[in-house]
């Protein structure tokens, strides 16, 4: 978003080793990160799963060589016995922190060491033991936390005698398209802390990506070094960080999503990337037909914008303006006007071609607006411009809402949206 060091975060995703360190209100965040590298592996002990067996589910956005993009990707699989161990690819970003767990219980986080085998599951691990519970079978869920880091699955391991089981996608579908305030910057757990998360965690029974990065535009330009807008790049399966070389890699989509979440613009909006409002919406429109023409049912959500805030006088105030909003309006007033609907037009990202598309009959409106004025409010705001983790809850829960009123999706996780470390409590009274 605004500050400069946004800018020194984007330089340091140059390094590639991953460093997990989290601060907390500027102090080194105590965490308890499990060490899970094996030292030596001898495969004769378990039975092992390439990476395309067709047990594993791969969530998010992944390539042909099983190497993750973006944020939050992951895995899950069920399985049987106590035991997990999976081996990352030499193409696993050395020291990239995974968050995993069993079933719906919390998460465990670990740095992940590439080209090496990690024991995630063994009897030791909380609920491994465990003979009976709601989630059957037994379920193993890992994501990555950071938006550029990745992992590269190369085979997945069980005990001797034991097996994988494919567990099918759960019936609903949303994908986050959007820049760092989606991809979770600058929440404690980056991507497993972001409101695009705990949307997808919150809404329950529902598969999710989060097609986010930070700096990045709508506008296909260069925005703190990221070299293309999501006009461009949500159409490839890559992400815009140093990994993806080329920035071209890959025409792998997720599956067709039921909705879609747009939070896009704010990197635009910042004076420093020079985009103009023309060339702005122009880009976001475009990526709204460009969702149309990949997936025709899809309904689409455009988020406003929200701009952070600042004290004025004996009170604190949204920054103005904030962002765009009337035209952002419009865009979606002209999305659901007779003249669109009856001609509507698609978008490919990849030949940069506008088309009709020429159906059928006269399309229903499909594109709505999501008022962000008020949810978020100035303490929700950390230092660097982005939303503290109760601000992403708040911004999920109120979208969660959203979603239940206007496609009467009703909530359906009642325990497992686990906001990991977020339980602040009393339990001392009278004071
Ligand atoms: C994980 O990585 C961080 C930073 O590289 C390091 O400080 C920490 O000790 C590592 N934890 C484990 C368990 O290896
Ligand atoms: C996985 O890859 C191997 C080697 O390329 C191939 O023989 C096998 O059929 C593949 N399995 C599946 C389930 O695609
Ligand atoms: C990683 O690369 C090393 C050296 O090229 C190779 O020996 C090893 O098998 C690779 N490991 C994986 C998991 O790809
Ligand atoms: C910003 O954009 C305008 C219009 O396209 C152009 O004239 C100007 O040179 C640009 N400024 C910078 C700093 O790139």
């Amino acid at each position: 978003m605004l500050s400069l060091s946004k800018l020194a975060i984007l330089g340091l995703g140059f390094i590639s080793q991953a460093s997990a360190v989290i601060l907390q209100n500027g102090q080194v965040r105590e965490t308890y990160f499990p060490n899970t590298r094996l030292e030596s592996f001898s495969p004769s002990s378990y039975r092992t799963y390439p990476a395309n067996a067709s047990e594993i589910s791969y969530k998010g956005r992944w390539d042909s060589k099983y190497v993750s993009w973006w944020s939050a990707p992951g895995i899950k699989f069920g399985y049987t016995g106590q035991t997990v161990a999976i081996t990352f690819g030499n193409l696993t970003t050395d020291r990239v922190l995974v968050g995993y767990r069993i079933g719906g219980l919390d998460w465990i986080f670990t740095n992940i060491t590439a080209g090496a085998t990690h024991l995630l599951v063994s009897p030791e691990t909380p609920g491994a033991t465990l003979t009976a519970g709601p989630i059957n079978p037994w379920t193993f869920e890992l994501r990555v936390t950071n938006w550029a880091y990745g992992i590269q699955i190369d085979s997945v391991h069980v005990a001797k005698g034991e097996k994988l089981i494919k567990i099918p996608d759960f019936g609903r579908r949303i994908e986050v398209i959007g820049d760092s305030l989606s991809a979770g910057m600058y929440t404690s757990y980056e991507g497993l802390s972001s409101w695009a998360y705990g949307l997808g965690a919150g809404l329950g029974n529902t598969e999710y990506t989060v097609t986010g990065y930070p700096g990045i535009c709508a506008a296909d330009q260069d925005c703190w070094g990221n070299p293309r807008g999501q006009v461009h790049q949500w159409f490839y399966t890559s992400d815009t960080s140093w990994r993806a070389q080329p920035r071209t890699m890959g025409l792998l989509l997720p599956p067709p999503a039921d909705i879609v979440i747009i939070n896009i613009g704010t990197n635009d909006h910042n004076s420093h990337n020079n985009v103009s409002t023309s060339a702005y919406i122009d880009a976001l429109g475009k990526i709204i037909q460009g969702i149309h023409g990949k997936w025709p049912k899809a309904q689409v959500i455009v988020m406003s914008l929200w701009l952070g805030f600042y004290q004025s006088g004996n009170t604190y105030l949204p920054n103005a303006p904030e962002g765009w909003v009337k035209e952002i309006q419009d865009l979606v007033k002209w999305f659901n006007s007779d003249k669109y609907l009856k001609e509507p037009l698609v978008y490919d990202g990849v030949t940069k071609k506008t088309t009709k598309l020429r159906p059928r009959k006269k399309e229903t409106p499909f594109v709505h607006w999501f008022n962000t004025k008020g949810i978020l409010q100035h303490n929700d705001m950390g230092p660097q411009w982005h939303p503290t983790d109760v601000g992403a809850i708040k911004v999920a829960s109120h979208l969660q809402e959203f979603v239940r009123m206007r496609f009467g999706w009703e909530l359906e996780a009642t325990g497992p949206e686990v906001w990991h470390e977020t339980e602040y409590w009393n339990d001392e009274s009278g004071y």
